[in-house]
């Protein structure tokens, strides 16, 4: 349902993305792995409407999503968590997760800087919150407490909570294991499973290759704008070359 054809981004003369082609079937879970600089964040900041390529397609669904701007991509089901998570960190948690379903109501920015008491009182506000809450109970313990004061696997949670609340097809998520500690890794990582048994899919991309390959359904790797491996996790795994050059040796 998402399918990239050579798909080229750039800045100024910087090609951080070369001729990618990939594909992501409906409720599959698709790692993007490789080192720094391979271009892994441009590929989704692309898909997102932020940076748009240069040249190729994107298709979603069927229909061009390049060129759209981000707003636009966002109401066709597309979330990005970015890297950093970019959070508001002098806001609540509650207004975090509010902000991301802020494009389902069609509200001016007037409304959106108002207090946000009136979205929470929403019943459908109220089911999307629910689901969240579900997901990460500690993110409803914490709702009045301000999200810059969140531990980092909680600000994770939040990031992947605010994207929740758009209702996504497809998620982006952009290294939500940087800087967890290994536990909280394996935690992020299986609420993407179960997010996945819900309906969602997701386009993931990961330093720790070896924690993404346990969840993912297939992979490609990237290195220096262009994709150079692409399979199964078995399949990745089993080639000594791909996993010396790559994934950083044995684990
Ligand atoms: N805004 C920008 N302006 C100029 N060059 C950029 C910009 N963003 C990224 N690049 C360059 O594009 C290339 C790919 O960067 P990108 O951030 O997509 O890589 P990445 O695979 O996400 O790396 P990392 O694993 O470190 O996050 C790099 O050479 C980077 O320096
Ligand atoms: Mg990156």
């Amino acid at each position: 349902m998402l399918c990239l054809e050579n798909v080229t981004v750039a800045y100024g003369r910087v090609r951080a993305v070369r001729e990618v082609s990939l594909a992501v079937a409906p409720e599959e879970i698709v790692a993007v792995l490789g080192p720094n600089g391979a271009g892994k964040s441009s590929l989704l900041r692309a898909i997102a409407g932020l940076h748009p390529p240069i040249e190729g397609t994107i298709l979603w669904n069927g229909a061009r999503l390049d060129g759209l701007p981000p707003s636009r991509v966002a109401q066709r089901g597309i979330s990005l968590i970015p890297e950093g998570r970019q959070l508001l960190g002098s806001m609540t948690v509650l207004d975090n997760l509010l902000l991301g379903g802020y494009l389902h109501h069609r509200r001016s920015l007037r409304h959106l800087l108002a207090p946000m008491g009136w979205l929470a009182r929403r019943p459908e506000v109220q089911a999307r919150l629910r689901r969240v809450f579900d997901l990460f109970p500690q993110l409803e313990e914490r709702q009045r407490q301000m999200a810059g004061s969140l531990s980092g696997g909680e600000q994770q949670m939040l990031a992947i909570g605010r994207a929740l609340m758009a209702e996504p097809q497809l998620l982006l998520l952009d290294e939500p294991s940087i800087g967890l500690a290994p536990n909280l890794v394996r935690e992020i990582l299986q609420t993407l499973r179960q997010l996945q048994a819900q309906g969602v899919t997701i386009l993931l991309v990961e330093q720790d290759a070896y924690a993404a390959l346990r969840i993912a359904q297939r992979a490609y790797i990237m290195e220096t704008g262009r994709i150079v491996a692409e399979g199964t996790p078995q399949e990745i795994l089993a080639s000594p070359q791909i996993r010396s050059a790559y994934l950083g040796g044995v684990s």
